[in-house]
Protein backbone atom coordinates (compact mmCIF):
# COMPACT_ATOMS: atom_id res chain seq x y z
CA UNK A 1 0.00 0.00 0.00
CA UNK A 2 1.02 3.24 -1.03
CA UNK A 3 0.75 5.19 1.95
CA UNK A 4 3.11 8.90 1.77
CA UNK A 5 2.77 10.92 -1.28
CA UNK A 6 6.79 10.18 -2.20
CA UNK A 7 7.38 6.33 -0.54
CA UNK A 8 11.01 5.52 -0.76
CA UNK A 9 10.52 2.80 1.16
CA UNK A 10 8.92 -0.47 -0.18
CA UNK A 11 6.94 -2.08 2.89
CA UNK A 12 7.78 -5.27 3.67
CA UNK A 13 4.26 -7.01 3.77
CA UNK A 14 0.70 -5.91 4.08
CA UNK A 15 -1.61 -8.17 3.26
CA UNK A 16 -5.28 -7.13 2.05
CA UNK A 17 -7.74 -9.45 1.46
CA UNK A 18 -10.72 -8.88 -1.07
CA UNK A 19 -12.98 -12.00 -0.83
CA UNK A 20 -14.24 -11.88 -4.76
CA UNK A 21 -16.92 -14.81 -4.23
CA UNK A 22 -16.99 -15.71 -8.01
CA UNK A 23 -18.80 -18.68 -7.25
CA UNK A 24 -19.55 -21.04 -9.57
CA UNK A 25 -22.71 -24.03 -10.12
CA UNK A 26 -23.31 -26.34 -7.73
CA UNK A 27 -20.99 -24.41 -5.02
CA UNK A 28 -18.76 -26.28 -2.86
CA UNK A 29 -20.16 -29.77 -3.29
CA UNK A 30 -19.91 -29.47 -7.01
CA UNK A 31 -16.21 -30.95 -7.86
CA UNK A 32 -16.37 -33.56 -9.54
CA UNK A 33 -13.97 -37.29 -8.98
CA UNK A 34 -11.68 -37.05 -6.43
CA UNK A 35 -13.63 -34.19 -4.51
CA UNK A 36 -11.41 -31.43 -5.67
CA UNK A 37 -12.22 -28.53 -5.24
CA UNK A 38 -14.48 -29.13 -2.06
CA UNK A 39 -13.19 -25.76 -0.38
CA UNK A 40 -12.64 -22.33 -1.54
CA UNK A 41 -9.17 -21.61 -4.06
CA UNK A 42 -7.39 -18.65 -3.31
CA UNK A 43 -5.99 -16.79 -6.28
CA UNK A 44 -2.96 -14.89 -4.83
CA UNK A 45 -1.82 -11.64 -6.78
CA UNK A 46 1.37 -10.34 -5.50
CA UNK A 47 0.08 -6.53 -5.74
CA UNK A 48 -2.21 -4.22 -5.19
CA UNK A 49 -5.75 -4.40 -5.88
CA UNK A 50 -7.13 -2.58 -8.67
CA UNK A 51 -4.05 -2.95 -10.62
CA UNK A 52 -2.89 -4.44 -13.35
CA UNK A 53 -2.53 -8.18 -12.37
CA UNK A 54 -5.15 -7.73 -9.95
CA UNK A 55 -7.47 -6.96 -13.22
CA UNK A 56 -6.65 -9.59 -15.48
CA UNK A 57 -6.68 -12.40 -12.11
CA UNK A 58 -10.23 -10.97 -11.66
CA UNK A 59 -11.24 -11.49 -15.21
CA UNK A 60 -10.60 -15.66 -15.40
CA UNK A 61 -11.50 -15.95 -11.78
CA UNK A 62 -15.05 -16.15 -12.17
CA UNK A 63 -15.21 -18.38 -15.51
CA UNK A 64 -12.32 -20.87 -13.74
CA UNK A 65 -15.03 -21.06 -10.44
CA UNK A 66 -17.77 -22.00 -13.12
CA UNK A 67 -15.47 -24.50 -14.69
CA UNK A 68 -14.50 -26.05 -11.57
CA UNK A 69 -17.82 -26.27 -9.82
CA UNK A 70 -16.10 -24.47 -6.72
CA UNK A 71 -15.50 -21.13 -5.77
CA UNK A 72 -12.11 -18.82 -6.17
CA UNK A 73 -11.24 -16.06 -3.64
CA UNK A 74 -8.56 -13.33 -4.73
CA UNK A 75 -6.38 -12.06 -2.20
CA UNK A 76 -3.97 -9.36 -2.81
CA UNK A 77 -0.41 -9.69 -1.10
CA UNK A 78 1.84 -6.90 -1.72
CA UNK A 79 5.71 -6.33 -1.24
CA UNK A 80 8.78 -6.32 -2.60
CA UNK A 81 8.48 -6.89 -6.53
CA UNK A 82 5.70 -9.31 -5.68
CA UNK A 83 8.37 -12.04 -3.98
CA UNK A 84 6.65 -11.58 -0.71
CA UNK A 85 3.79 -13.22 -2.26
CA UNK A 86 5.61 -15.94 -4.22
CA UNK A 87 7.34 -16.68 -1.31
CA UNK A 88 4.38 -17.03 0.38
CA UNK A 89 2.58 -19.76 -2.25
CA UNK A 90 5.86 -21.72 -2.30
CA UNK A 91 5.62 -22.70 1.15
CA UNK A 92 1.71 -23.32 0.87
CA UNK A 93 0.13 -26.43 0.84
CA UNK A 94 0.55 -28.60 -2.14
CA UNK A 95 -3.47 -29.53 -2.13
CA UNK A 96 -4.94 -27.22 -5.13
CA UNK A 97 -6.54 -24.53 -2.80
CA UNK A 98 -3.67 -21.49 -2.89
CA UNK A 99 -2.75 -20.36 -6.61
CA UNK A 100 -0.57 -17.73 -7.46
CA UNK A 101 -0.83 -15.47 -10.67
CA UNK A 102 2.29 -13.78 -11.60
CA UNK A 103 3.90 -12.61 -14.37
CA UNK A 104 7.55 -11.67 -15.82
CA UNK A 105 8.12 -10.79 -12.50
CA UNK A 106 8.60 -14.55 -12.17
CA UNK A 107 11.48 -14.68 -14.33
CA UNK A 108 13.65 -11.69 -13.51
CA UNK A 109 13.62 -11.84 -9.26
CA UNK A 110 16.08 -14.70 -9.28
CA UNK A 111 18.63 -12.14 -11.24
CA UNK A 112 17.26 -9.57 -8.90
CA UNK A 113 17.47 -10.67 -5.41
CA UNK A 114 20.42 -12.30 -3.96
CA UNK A 115 18.45 -13.74 -1.50
CA UNK A 116 15.20 -14.84 -2.48
CA UNK A 117 13.04 -17.55 0.03
CA UNK A 118 12.03 -19.90 -3.52
CA UNK A 119 13.38 -21.14 -7.06
CA UNK A 120 10.78 -20.23 -9.71
CA UNK A 121 11.54 -23.77 -11.63
CA UNK A 122 12.11 -26.14 -8.29
CA UNK A 123 8.98 -24.83 -5.91
CA UNK A 124 5.79 -24.19 -8.82
CA UNK A 125 4.05 -26.30 -10.64
CA UNK A 126 3.26 -24.20 -13.54
CA UNK A 127 -0.34 -24.72 -14.44
CA UNK A 128 -0.72 -22.24 -18.10
CA UNK A 129 -0.25 -19.13 -19.29
CA UNK A 130 -2.82 -16.64 -19.56
CA UNK A 131 -1.88 -13.35 -21.18
CA UNK A 132 0.78 -11.02 -22.68
CA UNK A 133 0.35 -7.61 -21.93
CA UNK A 134 2.07 -4.63 -23.81
CA UNK A 135 3.50 -1.65 -21.54
CA UNK A 136 3.07 2.07 -22.05
CA UNK A 137 4.95 5.04 -21.12
CA UNK A 138 2.83 7.19 -19.35
CA UNK A 139 3.27 10.79 -17.60
CA UNK A 140 1.25 13.56 -15.02
CA UNK A 141 -1.16 14.96 -18.15
CA UNK A 142 0.65 18.54 -17.46
CA UNK A 143 4.53 16.99 -17.48
CA UNK A 144 6.87 19.23 -20.30
CA UNK A 145 8.19 16.83 -22.87
CA UNK A 146 5.56 16.48 -25.50
CA UNK A 147 6.98 13.23 -27.43
CA UNK A 148 9.27 10.28 -26.07
CA UNK A 149 12.40 11.85 -27.75
CA UNK A 150 11.46 15.17 -25.41
CA UNK A 151 11.35 12.87 -22.67
CA UNK A 152 14.59 11.36 -23.36
CA UNK A 153 16.25 14.91 -23.74
CA UNK A 154 14.18 16.22 -20.44
CA UNK A 155 14.80 13.33 -18.19
CA UNK A 156 18.67 13.55 -18.74
CA UNK A 157 18.92 17.55 -18.53
CA UNK A 158 16.90 16.69 -15.04
CA UNK A 159 17.92 13.55 -13.63
CA UNK A 160 18.35 14.77 -10.15
CA UNK A 161 14.41 15.85 -10.18
CA UNK A 162 12.49 13.53 -12.18
CA UNK A 163 11.09 11.03 -10.67
CA UNK A 164 9.70 7.59 -11.84
CA UNK A 165 7.44 5.56 -10.57
CA UNK A 166 7.01 1.88 -10.46
CA UNK A 167 5.59 -1.40 -8.14
CA UNK A 168 8.80 -2.54 -6.60
CA UNK A 169 12.17 -4.10 -7.57
CA UNK A 170 11.55 -7.14 -10.20
CA UNK A 171 8.11 -5.58 -11.32
CA UNK A 172 7.32 -5.28 -14.26
CA UNK A 173 7.35 -1.47 -13.69
CA UNK A 174 10.69 -1.78 -12.41
CA UNK A 175 11.64 -3.67 -15.29
CA UNK A 176 10.31 -1.56 -17.86
CA UNK A 177 11.84 1.58 -15.94
CA UNK A 178 15.24 0.06 -16.04
CA UNK A 179 15.10 -0.48 -19.31
CA UNK A 180 14.22 2.88 -20.05
CA UNK A 181 17.11 3.94 -18.27
CA UNK A 182 19.48 2.08 -20.22
CA UNK A 183 17.98 3.21 -23.25
CA UNK A 184 18.01 6.92 -22.58
CA UNK A 185 21.63 6.61 -20.90
CA UNK A 186 20.00 7.93 -17.22
CA UNK A 187 19.68 7.22 -13.73
CA UNK A 188 16.88 8.50 -12.34
CA UNK A 189 14.65 8.46 -9.12
CA UNK A 190 12.85 5.64 -8.64
CA UNK A 191 9.49 5.67 -6.49
CA UNK A 192 8.10 2.27 -5.10
CA UNK A 193 4.66 1.57 -4.63
CA UNK A 194 3.33 -1.71 -4.09
CA UNK A 195 1.48 -1.97 -7.03
CA UNK A 196 0.70 0.32 -10.12
CA UNK A 197 -2.93 0.45 -9.24
CA UNK A 198 -1.72 3.52 -6.43
CA UNK A 199 0.61 4.50 -8.49
CA UNK A 200 -1.22 5.48 -11.46
CA UNK A 201 -3.40 7.13 -9.06
CA UNK A 202 -0.49 9.43 -7.89
CA UNK A 203 0.77 10.06 -11.65
CA UNK A 204 -3.22 10.94 -12.32
CA UNK A 205 -3.08 13.35 -9.38
CA UNK A 206 0.62 14.53 -10.48
CA UNK A 207 2.75 13.58 -7.40
CA UNK A 208 5.46 11.55 -9.65
CA UNK A 209 6.40 12.55 -13.32
CA UNK A 210 6.08 9.21 -15.37
CA UNK A 211 6.47 5.66 -15.74
CA UNK A 212 5.92 2.81 -17.54
CA UNK A 213 2.84 0.45 -16.98
CA UNK A 214 0.64 -2.10 -18.23
CA UNK A 215 -2.28 -0.79 -20.86
CA UNK A 216 -4.84 -3.30 -18.71
CA UNK A 217 -4.15 -0.41 -16.13
CA UNK A 218 -3.52 2.77 -18.47
CA UNK A 219 -5.57 2.61 -21.37
CA UNK A 220 -8.77 4.26 -19.27
CA UNK A 221 -6.54 7.04 -18.07
CA UNK A 222 -4.99 7.10 -21.65
CA UNK A 223 -8.80 7.59 -22.96
CA UNK A 224 -10.26 10.12 -20.40
CA UNK A 225 -6.89 12.13 -21.39
CA UNK A 226 -6.25 11.72 -17.45
CA UNK A 227 -2.35 11.11 -18.75
CA UNK A 228 0.11 11.28 -21.48
CA UNK A 229 0.93 8.63 -23.01
CA UNK A 230 4.40 8.55 -24.94
CA UNK A 231 4.79 5.17 -26.59
CA UNK A 232 3.92 1.61 -26.33
CA UNK A 233 6.35 -0.75 -25.60
CA UNK A 234 5.46 -3.38 -28.41
CA UNK A 235 5.94 -4.01 -32.43
CA UNK A 236 3.03 -3.10 -32.88
CA UNK A 237 0.54 -0.34 -32.02
CA UNK A 238 -2.01 -1.68 -29.87
CA UNK A 239 -5.67 -1.59 -31.19
CA UNK A 240 -7.07 0.01 -28.21
CA UNK A 241 -4.69 3.05 -28.03
CA UNK A 242 -4.93 3.19 -32.17
CA UNK A 243 -3.11 6.87 -31.50
CA UNK A 244 -0.03 6.37 -29.20
CA UNK A 245 2.95 5.20 -31.30
CA UNK A 246 5.10 2.57 -30.79
CA UNK A 247 8.48 2.88 -28.94
CA UNK A 248 10.18 1.93 -32.47
CA UNK A 249 8.32 4.83 -34.22
CA UNK A 250 9.44 7.03 -31.55
CA UNK A 251 13.07 6.91 -32.07
CA UNK A 252 13.51 3.95 -28.97
CA UNK A 253 13.83 0.63 -30.55
CA UNK A 254 15.72 -1.19 -27.80
CA UNK A 255 12.78 -0.41 -25.30
CA UNK A 256 10.86 -3.64 -26.34
CA UNK A 257 8.91 -5.39 -23.02
CA UNK A 258 5.54 -6.92 -22.80
CA UNK A 259 4.48 -8.79 -19.23
CA UNK A 260 3.51 -12.25 -19.65
CA UNK A 261 0.95 -13.74 -17.12
CA UNK A 262 0.81 -17.24 -15.89
CA UNK A 263 -0.90 -19.59 -12.86
CA UNK A 264 1.32 -21.17 -10.58
CA UNK A 265 0.82 -23.81 -7.73
CA UNK A 266 3.02 -24.77 -5.03
CA UNK A 267 5.13 -27.53 -6.06
CA UNK A 268 3.84 -31.12 -5.12
CA UNK A 269 0.40 -30.35 -5.58
CA UNK A 270 -0.97 -33.26 -7.44
CA UNK A 271 -0.65 -33.48 -11.34
CA UNK A 272 -4.37 -34.36 -11.62
CA UNK A 273 -5.18 -31.13 -9.80
CA UNK A 274 -2.53 -28.60 -11.94
CA UNK A 275 -4.50 -30.35 -15.23
CA UNK A 276 -8.08 -29.93 -13.64
CA UNK A 277 -6.74 -25.95 -13.25
CA UNK A 278 -4.96 -26.02 -16.88
CA UNK A 279 -8.34 -27.04 -17.94
CA UNK A 280 -10.32 -24.67 -16.66
CA UNK A 281 -7.99 -22.07 -17.24
CA UNK A 282 -7.93 -22.74 -21.18
CA UNK A 283 -12.03 -22.62 -20.41
CA UNK A 284 -11.49 -18.79 -19.06
CA UNK A 285 -9.15 -17.63 -21.84
CA UNK A 286 -11.92 -19.45 -24.71
CA UNK A 287 -14.61 -17.54 -23.14
CA UNK A 288 -15.85 -14.16 -25.42
CA UNK A 289 -16.65 -11.57 -22.55
CA UNK A 290 -12.81 -12.06 -21.19
CA UNK A 291 -11.84 -12.32 -24.58
CA UNK A 292 -14.05 -8.95 -25.02
CA UNK A 293 -12.47 -7.51 -21.86
CA UNK A 294 -8.92 -8.24 -22.62
CA UNK A 295 -9.09 -6.48 -25.98
CA UNK A 296 -10.72 -3.43 -24.76
CA UNK A 297 -7.42 -3.38 -22.54
CA UNK A 298 -4.73 -3.70 -24.90
CA UNK A 299 -4.36 -7.84 -24.53
CA UNK A 300 -5.66 -10.91 -25.64
CA UNK A 301 -5.71 -14.48 -24.34
CA UNK A 302 -2.80 -16.79 -25.14
CA UNK A 303 -3.59 -19.69 -27.45
CA UNK A 304 -4.54 -22.68 -25.95
CA UNK A 305 -1.24 -24.52 -26.34
CA UNK A 306 -0.23 -21.93 -24.44
CA UNK A 307 -2.31 -22.44 -21.33
CA UNK A 308 -0.59 -25.87 -20.43
CA UNK A 309 1.84 -26.75 -17.53
CA UNK A 310 4.40 -27.44 -19.82
CA UNK A 311 4.25 -24.74 -22.31
CA UNK A 312 4.32 -22.74 -19.14
CA UNK A 313 7.45 -24.28 -18.04
CA UNK A 314 9.20 -23.91 -21.26
CA UNK A 315 8.43 -19.80 -21.08
CA UNK A 316 9.79 -19.80 -17.81
CA UNK A 317 12.84 -21.39 -18.29
CA UNK A 318 13.70 -19.09 -21.37
CA UNK A 319 12.50 -15.85 -20.02
CA UNK A 320 14.67 -16.60 -16.47
CA UNK A 321 18.06 -16.99 -19.06
CA UNK A 322 17.11 -13.74 -21.00
CA UNK A 323 15.94 -11.81 -18.56
CA UNK A 324 19.07 -12.48 -16.34
CA UNK A 325 21.47 -11.38 -19.37
CA UNK A 326 19.52 -8.11 -19.67
CA UNK A 327 19.28 -7.13 -16.23
CA UNK A 328 23.31 -8.13 -16.35
CA UNK A 329 24.21 -6.07 -19.34
CA UNK A 330 22.39 -3.03 -18.13
CA UNK A 331 24.25 -3.28 -15.32
CA UNK A 332 21.90 -3.82 -12.76
CA UNK A 333 23.29 -6.18 -9.45
CA UNK A 334 21.15 -8.17 -7.49
CA UNK A 335 20.22 -6.70 -4.28
C1 LIG B 1 0.57 -4.51 -10.64
O1 LIG B 1 -0.34 -5.34 -10.75
O2 LIG B 1 0.57 -3.61 -9.83
C2 LIG B 1 1.71 -4.58 -11.62
O3 LIG B 1 1.75 -5.77 -12.27
C3 LIG B 1 2.95 -4.19 -11.02
C4 LIG B 1 4.12 -4.29 -11.93
O4 LIG B 1 4.62 -5.36 -12.11
O5 LIG B 1 4.53 -3.25 -12.48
Amino acid sequence: MSTSRRPWMITVLAVVSLVAACSGDGGTEGGDAGGYPDQNITFVVPFSAGGPTDTVTRMIADPMAKALGGKIVVQNVEGAGGTVAAGQVAQAEPDGYTVLMHHIGMSTAPALYKDLSYQPLEDFATIGLVTEVPMTVVARKDFAPADLAGLTTYVKANSDKVTLANAGIGAASHLCGLLFQSAAGVKLQEVPYQGTGPALTDLVGGQVDFMCDQTTNTTGQITAGKVKAYAVTTPERVKSLPDVPTTTEAGMPQLQVSVWHGLYAPAGTPPEIVQKLSEALKTALADQAVIDQMAKLGTAPVAAADATPEAHRAHLEEQITTWAKVISDAGVKAS
